[in-house]
């Protein structure tokens, strides 16, 4: 099946800039996400943490990119992982996104964050970072775009996670959330949890000593 979000016969996504190559496309497009995380940083996006509001999320985020920014994919999507051998991690069916993504939010929403310690306040965050992240409900732009509806969650519930460390690091802790979610049907559970524990752990002790 092709995918529908390509400019034909390439794998650059079409976008509202017109641009045609795909490493021109990632600096604009890094471009403009820096300004708007910034601008989200500053003034939160008001929102109940529900789908919704995470839809709203992407849409801010993408505003200036994407044509459908904010809305849910309409394809189903396989991402090999160099890191899981090529394999890919097993994300939501579309069909399920809407569900599966109020059940992972629903879990975020429902934990006791104040009565918590740091280091389970860190394992807490991580398993619904993960869990929100595993439906990968856009076509483009999920790391991105949970990191942030995240973070800000987390302020709100009084963490304040340093959110430059997850800018700075990105790539590692998007394989850290590869590594948190390898869980397979026929491979069994190749899951290893630690390494976003451990960034995770890492912000919320500087978001401390920042605060
Ligand atoms: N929290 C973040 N803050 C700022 N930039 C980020 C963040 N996470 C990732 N990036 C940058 O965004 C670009 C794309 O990263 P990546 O493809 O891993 O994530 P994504 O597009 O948001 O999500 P996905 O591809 O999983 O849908 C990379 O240049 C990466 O460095
Ligand atoms: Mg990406």
């Amino acid at each position: 099946m092709p995918d529908i979000y390509l400019y034909e016969g390439t794998d650059v996504l079409k976008n509202l800039l017109g641009i045609r190559d795909r490493k021109h496309l990632e600096e604009a497009e890094a471009d403009y996400v820096t300004f708007r995380l910034k601008e989200i940083a500053l003034k939160p996006l008001p929102g109940g943490y529900d789908y919704a509001h995470l839809l709203q999320m992407h849409k801010y985020i993408f505003q200036d990119i994407f044509e459908w920014a904010g809305q849910q994919r309409k394809q189903n999507i396989y991402k090999e992982e160099p890191v899981l051998g090529g394999l890919s991690i097993d994300y939501s069916d579309m069909f399920d996104i809407p569900k599966d993504s109020e059940h992972a939010l629903a879990g975020m929403r429902s934990k006791h964050w104040d009565e918590m310690d740091t280091h389970e306040a860190a394992l807490q965050f991580s398993d619904s970072l993960a869990r929100i992240w595993r439906v990968h409900p856009f076509r483009e732009g999920n790391t991105r775009t949970t990191v942030t509806f995240c973070c800000q969650y987390a302020d709100e519930v009084g963490l304040n996670p340093d959110r430059q460390l997850f800018e700075d690091n990105a790539q590692y802790v998007r394989t850290a959330l590869v590594a948190y979610n390898a869980v397979f049907d026929d491979l069994g559970d190749k899951s290893k949890p630690d390494y976003l524990i451990k960034i995770v752990e890492d912000a919320i002790i500087r978001g401390t000593c920042n605060s």
